[in-house]
């Protein structure tokens, strides 16, 4: 059985109902965050509460939880679906805020409701060999969603459609660029090598902060492997001797076909795997309670 938490209790998923009036449901009026745990530690929290404060101050809804609060409801998630999470424990854990439920369904803030506060947590398969033996593929689209993609925002109808576009070409990622320059995945940051440096676009309104793709800069940094944040142009990815893309729950990703053509040889390069094991290591260091 798989255990939620729903405004101020724990209860068995098929229990958890919110009202049709909710905000989520009728405007996609939320914020949320996904979070690995290794071993039942909470991977990169701060980092993450941070985001959610920032997407919480981008949608202008008070935080409805202290930081020990959230601290808390987490952990005690993490516990009580221990069980079904296998060996090693580990758990994705996504949380969710929205405006809450209103009377009478109006586009502008309602006054006095009080948020809806959800989480659950699912274990985290062991990552596939066949992904770090080929990689994936993925294909490049225009960005078509809107301008605050630095929200961690529920409302997420342009990502799935790009997503899905990708996936009906045959790819698992769609790589997004606006005016040219690239972006990021429709669930994913985006690295790339090219003449043996690594590169990412810089963040703005236009981009998820990712917290993988913060800690592969931290990374990168602790190891003396140079890495630009930079604009790249789409058009240079044809170049690419590799591509990854970088997310809470796919971890660092070799992309080795961009639009039906190979990237670099077709398999995965040799900075991915690289900076995969630095990423393996800090994991572990994680699971033994030496880093955050
Ligand atoms: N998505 N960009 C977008 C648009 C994302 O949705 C995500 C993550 C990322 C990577 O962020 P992070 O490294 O913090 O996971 C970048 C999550 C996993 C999701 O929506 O399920």
């Amino acid at each position: 059985m798989s255990w939620v938490y729903l405004n101020g209790a724990f209860l068995p998923q098929e229990q958890a109902c919110v009202p049709v009036t909710d905000r989520g449901f009728l405007f996609g009026d939320g914020v949320y965050e996904v979070i690995p745990a290794y071993g039942g530690r909470l991977f990169r929290w701060p980092h993450h509460l941070q985001r959610l404060q920032n997407s919480l101050d981008g949608i202008r809804l008070a935080n409805p939880l202290s930081s020990a609060a959230w601290l808390e409801i987490l952990e005690q998630l993490l516990l009580r679906n221990r069980e079904s999470a296998g060996a090693d424990n580990d758990q994705a854990v996504y949380l969710q805020v929205t405006r809450g439920s209103a009377a009478r369904r109006d586009h502008c803030f309602p006054e006095n409701t009080v948020p809806t506060v959800y989480a659950l947590s699912n274990p985290i398969p062991a990552p596939d060999p066949a992904l770090a033996r080929e990689g994936i593929a993925a294909v490049t689209l225009e960005d078509n969603r809107w301008a605050r993609c630095d929200i961690k925002a529920i409302t997420l109808l342009a990502n799935v459609l790009l997503r899905q576009q990708a996936v009906d070409s045959g790819a698992s990622e769609a790589i997004l660029s606006r005016g040219g320059k690239v972006i990021e995945g429709t669930s994913s940051n985006i690295f790339v090598v090219r003449d043996r440096l690594l590169s990412t676009p810089p963040k703005s309104a236009h981009m998820l902060p990712g917290i993988t793709r913060d800690l592969v800069l931290e990374l990168a940094a602790q190891h003396q492997i140079d890495c630009a944040q930079t604009d790249i142009e789409v058009a240079s990815l044809e170049h690419a001797e590799e591509i990854w893309i970088t997310s809470s729950t796919r971890e660092i990703v070799p992309v080795t076909r961009l639009n039906q053509r190979a990237v670099g040889d077709g398999t995965p390069g040799p900075l991915w795997e690289r900076m995969s094991g630095l990423y393996r290591d800090y994991k572990a260091a994680v699971r033994a309670g030496r880093a955050q």
